[in-house]
């Protein structure tokens, strides 16, 4: 970025007073008062100090008094020390990532979740091909690949998102066949299945009909792949809910939490819960709170060492 040639010439004192700091508040200038913001994007790319007043022959008046960017001309942070996430987003150059899925739901929910990080995320639709794989991070991978090439920016990122649903009493089933099961014996297919498994005893019917989602989330950038994975353990709700949630929310109740966020056993009660209520029934906020493409997305994030 190019910090703008202001029209007042700048005397050669004034020039000086740039770098040695000054008594006399009226001579006082920055760069650039019109666009103090641009000034700090400069400095916080690396742009040594000298380069950026070496060029400016002209300059305007200062405000009477100092601002806090001519102290941050006197005293340059160490880069280390500022978020370039904030910088990318202050002069509008906000990172992207394109999440591959045609399923709009998760979009939402990768959209809510890395809003807090500056992080726009737009949905990728193409034409993949799902591979048979006994796990999701085999499935996630294959997809990320098939979705290099779509890539539309070489320094935005790609998202791929792969979960399921594992019921314990199933062996697992669905798991890495949930999206064949919800289209072919959907919701009231999974509850048939385990119809049999009920008590009156609150804890052994939650134990019976124990299940839980798994997400695996892959990140591609420039080359490199990093994978994040979460889990919501849980149990199957005796009949379907009418909401607003997609695939399994509607038969799905996830065990609470304990005061720090992390689930307690099945069937017991936790600091915080959705009071046996499913998915599909409580706000897309409150599903965050337990959900595993959420543990998954935090674990990504936290391995991404160029967020601040
Ligand atoms: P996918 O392959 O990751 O899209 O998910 C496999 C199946 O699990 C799809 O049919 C989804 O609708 C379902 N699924 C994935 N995540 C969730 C969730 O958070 N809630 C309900 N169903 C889900």
């Amino acid at each position: 970025m190019v910090v703008k040639a202001p029209s007042i010439p700048v005397p050669k004192k004034i020039l000086t007073s740039l770098l040695i700091s000054s008594d006399d508040k009226d001579e006082r200038i920055t760069p650039s008062n019109k666009d103090p913001i641009a000034f700090t994007a400069n400095v916080a790319f690396g742009v040594p100090i000298h380069s950026l007043t070496a060029n400016l022959n002209v300059a305007p008046r200062a405000p009477p008094t100092p601002t806090r960017i001519y102290g941050f001309i006197n005293q340059p942070q160490p880069l280390s020390s500022i978020n370039h996430t904030q910088v990318l987003t202050t002069i509008g150059h906000i990172m992207t990532i394109w999440f591959v899925t045609g399923n709009s739901g998760k979009v939402a929910e990768a959209k809510e979740f890395f809003s807090q990080h500056d992080i726009r995320v737009e949905q990728l639709k193409i034409e993949s091909v799902e591979p048979q794989a006994k796990d999701l991070e085999t499935v996630a991978i294959s997809k990320i690949n098939q979705g290099v090439p779509h890539l539309p920016n070489a320094n935005d990122m790609i998202l791929v998102e792969d979960a399921g649903l594992f019921v314990a009493a199933l062996d697992g089933f669905p798991g890495v066949y949930s999206s064949y099961a919800l289209e072919t014996i959907g919701n009231h297919g999974i509850l048939k299945l385990i119809d049999h498994l009920k008590s009156e005893d609150i804890v052994t019917d939650a134990n019976l009909r124990k299940a839980e989602f798994r997400a695996v989330a892959v990140l591609y950038r420039d080359g490199e792949i990093i994978v994040g994975k979460g889990v919501c353990p849980g149990r199957i709700s005796h009949d379907i809910c009418d909401g607003e949630g997609f695939g399994f929310d509607p038969i799905f109740i996830p065990a609470d939490l304990d005061i720090e966020g992390n689930p307690v056993a099945i069937g017991e009660i936790g600091h915080t819960s959705t009071h046996g209520k499913q998915f599909g029934v409580i706000s897309l906020g409150e599903k965050q709170l337990y959900s595993h493409r959420m543990r998954a997305l935090s674990s990504l994030i936290s391995q991404l060492d160029f967020l601040g």
